[in-house]
């Protein structure tokens, strides 16, 4: 468990400030950042969102830039979780054929969809450093956020984006 209960309420509350003064890309990258720095397991924080059958990078909060900016859903774990719209968690990435790698300390990764309306819009995903760095109360934790996200995440469609 990377959350303590007594965590959550205060954080959700400090989400929903962020959401009030941020909107499109700057919310979604304050809210990898703070996500990133409040959670030590949470090596590597992104927002992707779902743009036609790709996946695209819009936030990110970690040690290192990932290549996989733009994921085709078919792909990995992140396309897992919007082709069957639920959390994905995998406790060892080395067990999953599935996993595209990123980061080569990376061991463990949850991946919970943003919804609007009920249709995935984008995703959260998260990277772990340990094997079953994430449990049920991360996945409870993070798809609280994430219902809070869809305005954030349709906002950010309508941004430029930056070169590269
Ligand atoms: N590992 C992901 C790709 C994204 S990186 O973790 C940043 C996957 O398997 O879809």
């Amino acid at each position: 468990m990377t959350v303590p209960a007594r965590a959550v309420a205060p954080t959700l509350l400090q989400i929903d400030a962020v959401l009030s003064r941020l909107h499109g890309r700057p919310a979604l990258q304050e809210v990898c950042r703070f996500l990133h720095e409040s959670f030590p397991t949470y090596r590597w924080v992104g927002v992707y969102r779902l743009e036609g059958d790709a996946l695209v990078l819009d936030a990110w909060e970690g040690p290192e830039a990932t290549e996989h900016t733009r994921i085709p859903v078919e792909r990995g774990i992140c396309g897992q979780a919007v082709r069957e719209n639920r959390s994905v968690v995998v406790e060892d990435v080395r067990s999953n054929p599935d996993y595209l790698a990123c980061f080569l300390s990376t061991r463990s990764e949850i991946v919970v969809p943003i919804r609007d309306g009920g249709a995935p819009i984008g995703e959260i995903d998260i990277d772990g450093n340990e094997v079953k760095a994430f449990d049920a109360t991360d996945r409870a934790f993070l798809e609280s956020i994430a219902a809070k996200l869809a305005p954030a995440v349709h906002a950010a469609a309508l941004e430029p984006r930056p070169p590269g």
